[in-house]
């Protein structure tokens, strides 16, 4: 039998909740084109992070063709230098089905303070960019490998690394297959203090 809804979960609440729980990391997308608006959209609400002193740390890269094609580029250098051309076919032929790119930098502080509170503040953005769009019906991947951290990848995107550093790159579209996932009991997680 289903478990009666507890008194303070509205609909809404409910709905908002497995929004929460539903998104999930796609590895695999249809070739269905995003539209530019609601990508847009997305973006701006990523912006309405909480981030401390309002510092809004963060620049949001949205890749065109051009600057995709450089990073396909990019990655099969690297996968060819560390493994074989073989390997490197697959992972850009795995990448180019990625139909949207966005990365997100974050500036760069002297104040060690600043700068860890503004990443966490950029990973709030991300989140709500990746919840926006999942609400939406468009799944998203967050990655940080090896190519977000290359000097070349922020060569094509246009960062000086001596002002920002990424935060990752993001991919979305409309899944093609919505993995599961498991989580902890919340009284694993959960310490309540007295
Ligand atoms: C900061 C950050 C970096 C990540 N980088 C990668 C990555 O490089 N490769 C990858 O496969 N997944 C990456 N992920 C996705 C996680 O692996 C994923 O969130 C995790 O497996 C939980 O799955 P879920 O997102 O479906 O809940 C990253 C997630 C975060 C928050």
């Amino acid at each position: 039998m289903k478990k009666p809804a507890p008194s303070y979960e509205t609909a809404e609440l409910r709905d908002f909740g497995e929004i929460l729980r539903g998104r999930r990391t796609i590895e695999l997308f249809l070739q269905t084109p995003v539209p530019k608006q609601l990508v847009r959209a997305a973006i701006e609400v990523a912006t309405w992070a909480p981030n401390h002193h309002v510092t809004e740390p963060w620049v949001f890269h949205l890749l065109g063709k051009r600057s995709i094609d450089a990073c396909l580029e990019l990655v099969r250098q690297l996968v060819t230098a560390k493994k074989d051309a073989a390997a490197a076919e697959f992972k850009v032929q795995s990448w180019a089905a990625k139909p949207g790119w966005l990365v997100v930098s974050c500036r760069k502080s002297d104040d060690d303070t600043v700068q860890r509170e503004d990443l966490a503040a950029c990973a709030a953005a991300v989140q709500n960019f990746m919840l926006y769009l999942w609400k939406a019906g468009v799944g998203s991947k967050w990655t940080t490998g090896a190519i977000t951290s290359d000097a070349r990848f922020f060569d094509i995107l246009g960062i000086d690394s001596q002002v920002a550093s990424v935060v990752g790159l993001v991919w979305f579209g409309y899944p093609k297959l919505t993995p599961t996932q498991q989580r902890k009991a919340l009284d694993e997680v959960l310490t309540e203090l007295p």
